[in-house]
């Protein structure tokens, strides 16, 4: 018999080829599924890699097929598939278009499903809950596809969202993965760390797309890692900002907007401190602890000296006031 994670990955697989069958072969799915993702931009050939897919508007239309097919009932509902409530069964993802997320090997995990209306009440992306086999902090969405150019390439391209991804990945830029709306997590970066040591952060151009990059930086600095940040205009994404971009300018934008990370924090965080000495020596002491995290103290130096240069203080005081820090973490 299989054991019980195994039957997990046997269900989800059903349901990818379902979802992906029912976009490309019914008339509910072509014409609402897949007309959505033609809409965004989306090449055949990018629904077939991405495996991407329609759920039916109906209740229950994916669980009785995976029924009538010989799934139980237990597995549907243990991947999230499938909600059972007072003996009544119902789709988890209905009328949503359907995002399978794989692991570095390709197995399928869960799923990502968004929402084709603008009901502002309904929450725009659904995701599996958490199952034996689906951790959200512990995937990258895009990774099965994007692993060889991440390692070939020494380099990460790292996003928010599912549709980052994929656009990036349709116009040629194939080393990227995306968080997924989470917090970045130390187990995620661990993945990313196993194929480079450089990831360069393109989080959405707003204010929580900011504070996000801000909050990955230390936790990628503390993996040993190096990190690169480039911003995009406020209101765009990677995906909206690649979509509008031919290849050429939008590979010369990511060249030369990549910052590294302390001049991407000295640019943000210096934006509202004006000629404030201590708005500024608070932006000093932000990056100094951001340096603090890195275990390699030949690195560390390097910072420093990058530090010292942009924010025109000595590198004395920035090595002090490392020491200092050393010290209250001990
Ligand atoms: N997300 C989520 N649940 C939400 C909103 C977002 O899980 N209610 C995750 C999704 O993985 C999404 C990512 O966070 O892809 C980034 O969110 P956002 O920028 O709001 O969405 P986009 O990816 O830009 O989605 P779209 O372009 O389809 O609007
Ligand atoms: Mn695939
Ligand atoms: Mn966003
Ligand atoms: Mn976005
Ligand atoms: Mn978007």
């Amino acid at each position: 018999a299989l054991n019980e994670r195994e039957s997990l990955f046997v269900v989800s697989e059903f349901a990818k080829k379902y979802f992906h069958d029912v976009l490309l072969k019914t008339d509910e799915g072509l014409a609402i599924g897949h007309s959505y993702f033609k809409e965004r931009g989306f090449t055949e050939e990018t629904i077939k890699k991405f495996q991407l897919g329609y759920s039916p508007d109906q209740w229950d239309a994916f669980t009785n097929e995976a029924l009538a097919k010989g799934y139980k009932l237990e597995f549907l509902e243990k991947t999230g598939l499938t909600i059972v409530k007072d003996d009544k069964k119902f789709d988890r993802f209905k009328g949503r278009v359907m995002f399978p997320i794989e692991s570095m090997s390709g197995r399928v995990l869960g799923f990502g499903g968004r929402i084709l209306t603008n009901d502002k009440k309904a929450a725009k992306y659904l995701n599996s809950p958490e199952s034996d086999i689906y951790h959200k902090s512990k995937v990258l969405y895009g990774i099965f596809h994007s692993k060889q150019e991440i390692a070939s390439k020494d380099n990460c391209y790292l996003v928010e969202g599912y549709t980052d991804v994929i656009q990036m990945y349709q116009a040629g830029i194939k080393n990227v993965v995306a968080s997924s709306g989470t917090a970045l997590t130390p187990d995620q970066i661990r993945l990313i760390n196993r194929l480079t040591k450089n990831i360069t952060v393109l989080f959405d151009g707003d204010a929580a797309g900011m504070r996000a990059s801000l909050r990955g930086i230390d936790l990628i600095l503390e993996a040993g890692m190096n990190v690169r940040v480039c911003t995009f205009p406020d209101g765009d994404d990677p995906d909206s900002f690649a979509r509008k971009t031919p290849i050429d300018e939008l590979q010369n934008y990511l060249k030369e907007n990549a910052t590294d990370f302390i001049r991407f924090k000295a640019n943000l965080l210096m934006k509202d401190t004006g000629n404030d000495p201590i708005k500024k020596a608070n932006v000093i002491r932000d990056i100094v602890v951001s340096i603090s995290k890195v275990p390699d103290y030949i690195q560390r130096e390097v910072y420093v000296q990058e530090c010292a240069s942009i924010m025109d203080i000595s590198e004395d005081v920035l090595f002090s006031t490392l020491a200092q820090i050393g010290k209250k973490e001990l």
